[in-house]
């Protein structure tokens, strides 16, 4: 015969309310826990574009009119825009810009622009399609003196305005030195705008895949 373990019907209700109790206690910590962490502002830096570009489309490794494509190791770069529920921001859109692989901004105040790569946008945007989602396609930045591997994003997203941030590659070994991503104090926010390149599932053969969420106060 198999013994059952038994409970007696005073205890069991004891136990239940136990549960319902700490389920009480619990439940306003999980949803503060599952709160996405706010995508942290970061400086703008000198080098928004002045004049944008006749081609500003969500490809920067194509010029329209150009045969050749930027030189550089390609990435895509995707993700959404929510807020910090989760909620994604229809209508927002999403800009980028960045140095070429030779690390010269497309912008007059930049040093280098003689030798700047032409193929090279330097400049896109795009809007999010229904679900807050964008894509780019880029180069992998590169570092510059003074910087780690950096992408530059302004994202103007309705009901909340313009927030202007940066996107930095996992294991650069720059990032431990730059001031402006160790200005990030809060180790969570400052990992949410470390991003790692991966190789994709249906890419480009040798692009690789970076996934960055733009997240705003709810
Ligand atoms: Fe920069």
């Amino acid at each position: 015969m198999i013994r059952h373990p038994s409970v007696d019907p005073g205890r069991r209700s004891l136990l239940t309310m136990a549960g319902v109790a700490a389920a009480a206690v619990l439940l306003p910590k999980s949803l503060v826990a599952a709160e996405l962490v706010a995508t942290p502002g970061q400086t703008e830096g000198p080098f928004y574009p002045v004049a944008f570009p006749a081609d500003m489309d969500n490809d920067l490794i194509r010029v329209t009119g150009q045969a050749a494509r930027a030189v550089g190791q390609v990435i895509h770069v995707e993700g959404s825009v929510t807020d910090t529920r989760g909620q994604p921001k229809p209508g927002s859109v999403v800009e980028i810009w960045q140095c070429d692989a030779r690390g010269v901004y497309r912008h007059p105040r930049a040093a280098g622009q003689g030798h700047i790569d032409q193929a090279f946008q330097g400049y896109g945007r795009t809007q999010v399609d229904a679900e807050g989602r964008y894509r780019f396609r880029t180069i992998r930045p590169v570092p510059y003196p003074g910087r780690t591997p950096h992408i530059h994003f302004a994202v103007h997203v309705p009901g909340y305005g313009r927030l202007v941030t940066q996107m930095y590659i996992d294991g650069e070994p720059l990032n431990a030195r730059d001031g402006v991503l160790n200005g990030i104090r809060d180790p969570r926010a400052r990992r949410s705008v470390i991003v790692p390149l991966m190789a994709g599932p249906g890419q480009e053969p040798g692009a690789l895949h970076g996934t960055f969420d733009i997240v705003v106060p709810a």
